[in-house]
């Protein structure tokens, strides 16, 4: 039996706490890679050494990446994930944030592509869905192997603002966010429900209204009261179901973004690209994609996030076409 290997690419906020959440699950082992000399290492043994108290063997390596050599050390690696990012600068818009995130997916996409060419990607970096495309361009990586952190997040906090509403367990709340990852996306109100109860008949129109809205702008939330950097908890949390989905073939169905092609895209109205939609996680990664159907006002919807996915992605193909 070979131990399981993660590999989380950028140690910042987001990949510092998912490795926690990875190790405290005894996942397996982790390795973190980042650009910023000492980060990677020192997080990755600080983590270690706490690890008598869990009673976890997770080995937690940290490595900073000096060189496109220093990638080697992804072989062997079950999962990867990238969070990888510059976060947005005052006066940068965004495609200019597109174009920098874009540049730092093609260097880790390649080094994916050439020493981990097997590995389930997770990728985190924003406008996930988006680079999930970069990522999917640039390493040579099946489609199904590649997910973009989204639906998982976004429907994670709308099961707990319905939960909080509802004065009651999260675990007996279901519901889930399709679309984009972004102001565009697409929670569904017929498909949730409290206790197999649905939420329509628990919650006023305008408390549902509410619920949505908090949803759609819950990252911008966080931001708001962080004031510098975003969430980081929820999100590791969700990369960490989708993860351990993975490794211990779960098929567990969690939205994400998946790459849609086939059947789908004549369901969904979007071919070769990656936008969030209900997937079924396992070994193989995106095994199964779920068509939804949807009423006319949840297509207007769906057809606006799917404008602005394919809107970004041409952003993405004008840079390859000139790089
Ligand atoms: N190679 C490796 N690591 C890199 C590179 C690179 N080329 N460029 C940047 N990084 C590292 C940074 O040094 C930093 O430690 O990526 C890390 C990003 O961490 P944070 O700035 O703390 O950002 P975080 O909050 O973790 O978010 C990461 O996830 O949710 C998304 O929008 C978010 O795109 C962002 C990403």
């Amino acid at each position: 039996m070979t131990r399981t290997k993660i590999s989380v690419i950028g140690a910042g906020n987001v990949g510092a706490s998912l490795a926690q959440f990875l190790v405290n699950r005894d996942l397996g082992d982790v390795s973190l890679f980042d650009v910023i000399e000492g980060v990677p290492e020192g997080k990755a043994l600080d983590l270690y050494e706490g690890t008598p108290h869990w009673g976890v063997d997770s080995r937690i390596s940290g490595f900073t990446t000096k060189s496109p050599e220093v990638y080697k050390n992804l072989e062997g690696s079950e999962v990867i994930v990238v969070t990888a990012g510059l976060a947005r600068k005052p006066g940068m818009s965004r495609d200019d944030l597109l174009n920098k995130n874009i540049e730092i997916i093609r260097d880790v996409a390649k080094s994916v592509g050439k020493y981990a060419p097997k590995a389930k990607v997770i990728v985190v970096t924003n406008p996930a869905d988006i680079m999930a495309y970069a990522f999917y361009k640039m390493s040579g990586l099946k489609p199904e192997n590649i997910l973009g952190l989204g639906g998982a997040l976004d429907s994670a906090r709308f099961r707990t603002f319905l939960a909080m509403e509802l004065g009651v367990s999260v675990k007996d709340v279901n519901g889930f966010v399709i679309g984009g990852h972004g102001d565009d996306m697409v929670p569904f109100i017929r498909y949730s429900s409290a206790g197999g109860i649905p939420i329509e008949k628990l919650l006023s129109r305008e408390k549902i209204d509410e619920i949505v809205k908090r949803t759609r702008f819950g990252g911008g939330e966080i931001v708001n009261f962080l004031k510098t950097g975003s969430a980081y908890y929820a999100p590791g949390i969700s990369i960490t179901s989708m993860a351990e989905s993975i490794i211990k073939d779960k098929k567990r169905i969690i939205p994400c973004a998946a790459f849609i092609s086939g059947k789908h895209a004549e369901h969904y109205g979007i071919s070769g690209k990656f936008i969030g939609v209900p997937v079924k996680i396992g070994t193989e990664g995106a095994e199964h994609i779920y068509d939804i159907d949807f009423q006319p006002a949840e297509l207007e919807l769906w057809k606006k996030t799917v404008e602005s996915v394919n809107s970004s992605c041409a952003l993405v193909d004008k840079f390859l076409s000139t790089h």
